[in-house]
């Protein structure tokens, strides 16, 4: 098995770009001893408010927290029925489960990785209440279309915006066409706070409820309990979770999300190389975005054409990780593992999702990505591949 002459640091996939700034902010925070929810996530969530555009947003602890959250205060009868692409991540649908929800999984595109909006209305019956559409590696939905569509049947909307914080369609920023926008800030996300994320809420209302259930259910002022102005008593109009974002996650957050714009410039220097870079690869490269959409560039996804070679996919990993080049997988179809299997069979057809849930593979992509190291990342696949 070769091993890189070239590499001897491992290129871990996803790795944050981490500055000055955020070590600086995080030992203030310490120093400050108000290092749970407080000052820090509330400049956070206005930061960040403004940057997409949102009436009102609230802080959580993940994206996951962000997606149950918001599908809770949607208040779905139980037993309701919620589509989603079968082509993301597991906590979509986990979400949708622990909202006391039916997952409808649904094809996608193959081309856009993104929600197959004339398969979602096939699949709409008298008990669908929401559709959550995915902006699958940062390339925004058709959102007009699923917009037109929730409309003429009465359906809620929450849009995963976990790769999506810089997207937009026609300058509108993801996570504000629904009633809810969900954000993750996870390691590998285009912002991190480690753990973390965002709701958006067209809705104020909704924002303030979903603000008090990360904390218990405690009254909003709760948060701030402790503080130098004397002890405030709370009361609990809901029992709520502990979903609540930490000063100190928010420390890395301020500074990372000041910098989303030049993360967003350098991921796209970097997409246009690797393009050019393997156009002449057996692979499948990722196709343009329309001119009236900004697509997010979260994640490169490459689906190996296997009818130009017969190196698989998951031998093409595993010379990559020998080549010290980490990958991901983004993903294999939800309905294709095995809790949904069991518990929620049938549905589909699902060519799309199949068929990319068999070749694809994603390269290292974040703004921690140096000149040399996309060179690596393309050195290696020639290797592989060439
Ligand atoms: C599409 C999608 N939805 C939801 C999530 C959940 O976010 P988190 O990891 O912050 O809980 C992720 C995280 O990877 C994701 O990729």
């Amino acid at each position: 098995m070769e091993r890189t002459p070239w590499r001897t640091r491992y290129l871990v996939f996803g790795s944050p770009d981490i500055r000055r700034e955020e070590y600086e902010e995080v030992a203030a925070c310490l120093d400050s001893r108000w290092i749970g929810t407080g000052p820090r996530v509330a400049r956070l969530e206005e930061a960040f408010r403004t940057y997409i555009g949102a009436p009102a947003v609230a802080a959580v602890n993940s994206g996951s927290a962000a997606l149950q959250l918001a599908l809770k205060v949607l208040g779905l009868p139980s037993g309701s029925e919620v589509i989603t692409s079968t082509m993301t991540f597991c906590a979509t649908a986990n979400a949708i489960v622990h909202a006391g929800c039916v997952p409808v999984l649904v094809d996608c595109v193959r081309e856009t990785m993104n929600l197959d909006v004339e398969a979602a209305a096939r699949r709409i019956t008298p008990r669908t209440r929401a559709i959550v559409p995915v902006h699958f590696a940062g390339r925004p939905c058709d959102m007009p279309a699923i917009t037109a569509l929730a409309r003429a049947h009465g359906l809620a909307v929450v849009e995963d915006c976990a790769h999506a914080i810089e997207a937009t369609i026609d300058g509108r920023h993801c996570g504000t066409f629904g009633d809810v926008g969900c954000f993750s800030f996870y390691v590998t996300k285009n912002v991190t706070t480690v753990e973390g994320g965002m709701v958006a809420c067209r809705e104020p209302a909704l924002a303030d409820r979903i603000a008090v259930l990360t904390m218990h259910g405690m009254t909003k002022d709760a948060r701030y309990r402790y503080r130098d102005d004397g002890y405030v008593h709370y009361d609990v109009q809901e029992p709520g979770f502990k979903h609540n974002l930490t000063d100190l996650a928010a420390s890395l957050g301020l500074h990372q999300l000041a910098r989303v714009e030049a993360g967003w410039r350098r991921r796209r220097e970097l997409w246009a190389h690797y393009l050019e870079a393997l156009r002449d690869l057996p692979l499948i490269l990722p196709v343009a975005p329309p001119p009236t959409v900004r697509h997010a560039f979260h994640l490169f996804t490459c689906l190996v054409d296997d009818g130009a070679t017969n190196v698989t996919r998951d031998e093409v990993l595993r010379r990559l990780h020998h080549l010290r080049i980490g990958c991901g997988v983004h993903y294999r179809a939800v309905h294709l593992l095995d809790y949904y299997r069991r518990t929620f069979p049938g549905g589909g057809p699902f060519p799309n999702a199949e068929y990319i849930s068999e070749r694809t593979f994603s390269i290292p992509l974040s703004p921690a990505v140096t000149d040399e190291d996309a060179a690596d990342v393309v050195r290696a696949l020639h290797t592989v591949l060439g």
